[in-house]
């Protein structure tokens, strides 16, 4: 599989919940290459917390340091990189993410990203009065531009093993 990655990046994108992180922590040990978290290293950088950057800074100037990680970390590789949901949304971090590798959506329903993203209190967008309302219209609004990468795999309600292999045979 990492002979079809042709060096390359392989760059996970979806939507919070989706399971970017555990499925692409799974593949790069597969593939032995490494892994990097763009959410994860967007913290470490700034020593903040997702949700500390946007109450302090707000969101434009997470996207604004997000597309400078980004950038940055797909300047190096080859490695799995899972990044947070809105990049691949935002024009200029979806052209480096383009550039910098191969694109794969993990797809998912609602009911699976709702199921994931309910158990832990660290999305900021998610912070309204119908979380799972919010979450919908960010579904109706990105699917069609996360449609845009080179490969969909869709993130089932299995073991995550299991969906990893999808991953790995959507690849080759
Ligand atoms: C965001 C998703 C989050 C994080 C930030 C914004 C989004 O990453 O980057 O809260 O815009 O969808 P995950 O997809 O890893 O939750």
């Amino acid at each position: 599989a990492r002979a079809a990655l042709h060096g390359r990046n392989l760059i996970l994108v979806g939507l919070m919940g989706a399971g970017k992180s555990a499925i692409g922590r799974i593949i790069a040990q597969q593939m032995s290459l490494p892994f990097i978290d763009t959410d994860a290293e967007i913290e470490r950088v700034s020593r903040m917390t997702i949700p500390e950057l946007f109450a302090t800074y707000g969101e434009e100037e997470f996207r604004a340091l997000e597309t400078r990680v980004i950038e940055r970390l797909l300047r190096g590789g080859p490695r799995v990189v899972s990044t947070g949901g809105g990049a691949f949304i935002n024009e200029r971090t979806r052209a480096a993410i383009q550039a910098g590798g191969t694109s794969l959506w993990l797809k998912a329903d609602l009911e699976v990203l709702w199921e994931r993203v309910s158990k832990r209190d660290n999305r900021p967008l998610l912070k309204t009065e119908n979380p799972k309302q919010t979450l919908k219209n960010l579904m109706d609004l990105r699917y069609p531009i996360y449609e845009k990468a080179d490969i969909t795999v869709q993130s089932r309600d299995v073991r995550k093993e299991q969906v990893a292999g999808d991953v790995l045979s959507a690849i080759l």
